[in-house]
């Protein structure tokens, strides 16, 4: 038995709203076009909430999917993490109100504000808490409503994002199988380039910050174009050394889905073949830390990603946060 590897996923989920958003609609709504959104981006749809339907909604779909496929009762769930930036409500934690409506009695419930990087930021507690033999099964969601931020006048932010969850569920590794490395970074100063100012208490809503749209993701998207490219393909060459496996061993790469230049730019970074690298983004545009548990589920439920086989996640977000994670699943 590897004693490095401390957990595993054993089960995968996702939540994704029905109403789809394409870029055609928005071609309605700003001065864009279809063929403008798909050359710089590769996104051709993204799925959008309902009214009334909230993050916690989205997840606990994600999560009842995953515990299904792990075959696991909601009473063994030790901890739950959900990783947000669009949680319901300022507080309490979109996870306690996930934990109330799984009805998840035996779990603590706790968020994670890492942004689009917060899978993986989840992934590495998970992991320590198992590895520190608090917690037998612990459930990762990432989950975004990012419609609900998301200024609709904004061109260059408005066709990028998009709604859903993805959940994982970790327990202790069977010896073989599990997480190889984790890699967390974050660096504070960069701040400026992508947030949202509007709902904390440095400047509290009002009438004035709605009126000037406070409320809405703000973002420097080339500058962010630049940083991602240049971490997440640092973050990449990082995780193979620290995991210490070639990457001719890597089975596939799911790197965070904002946009298929930099999933591209990060791929041939470390040289990784187009056939083993994992794309959505076309689908689900950016759904910030949920997109790589749902490109997960969705590359375990087709067959690209199966047991024993390594895979590598890379993500970049607000903060700045990065990082990346190796495991065989
Ligand atoms: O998830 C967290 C991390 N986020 C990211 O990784 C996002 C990183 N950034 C990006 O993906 C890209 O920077 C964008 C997709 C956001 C933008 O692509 P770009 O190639 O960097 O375009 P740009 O911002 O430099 O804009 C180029 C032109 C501008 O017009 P001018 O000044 O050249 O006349 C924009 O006004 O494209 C214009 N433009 C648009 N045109 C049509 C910007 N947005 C649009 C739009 N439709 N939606």
């Amino acid at each position: 038995m590897d004693k490095s590897l401390h957990s595993m996923i054993v089960g995968t989920g996702v939540g994704i709203p029905n109403k789809i958003l394409t870029n055609h609609d928005l071609e309605q709504i700003v001065d864009t076009t279809d063929e403008w959104i798909r050359t710089r981006t590769g996104i051709e749809t993204r799925h959008i909430v309902e009214d009334g339907q909230a993050t916690s909604d989205l997840c606990v779909e994600a999560a009842k999917n995953a515990l299904d496929d792990a075959g696991l009762l909601v009473e063994q769930v030790d901890v739950i993490i959900v990783a947000t930036i669009s949680g319901d409500v300022g507080f309490p934690s979109a996870a306690c109100f996930v934990q109330k409506k799984l009805g998840a009695v035996n779990a603590y419930a706790f968020d994670i504000a890492a942004a689009c990087s917060g899978f993986i930021y989840g992934l590495d507690v998970a992991d320590s808490i198992i590895a520190m033999q608090k917690a037998k099964t612990v459930l990762v969601i990432g989950g975004e409503t990012l419609s609900r931020i998301t200024d609709y006048t904004d061109r260059a932010t408005c066709v990028l994002f998009g709604d859903g969850a993805g959940a994982a569920v970790l327990q202790p590794s069977d010896g073989n199988r599990g997480i190889l490395a984790t890699l967390l970074k974050s660096d504070g100063r960069l701040d400026h380039l992508l947030y949202m100012q509007g709902l904390g208490t440095k400047c509290p809503p009002s009438h004035q910050s709605v009126d000037a749209g406070a409320h809405f993701i703000r973002m420097a998207g080339k500058e962010v174009f630049k940083y991602a490219v240049t971490a997440m393909g640092e973050a990449a060459e990082q995780i193979l050394k620290l995991a210490n496996i070639t990457v001719e061993e890597v089975d596939l790469l799911i790197t965070h889905q904002a946009n298929y230049r930099i999933i591209d730019a990060t791929a041939r970074r470390i040289e990784v073949p187009s056939e083993k690298v994992f794309i959505n983004v076309n689908k689900y545009g950016n759904t910030s830390s949920a997109s790589i548990p749902i490109a997960l589920d969705e590359a375990r439920k087709s067959g690209l990603l199966k047991e024993g086989q390594i895979a590598v996640f890379v993500a970049f977000g607000a903060g700045f946060t990065w990082g990346a994670a190796a495991l065989r699943m």
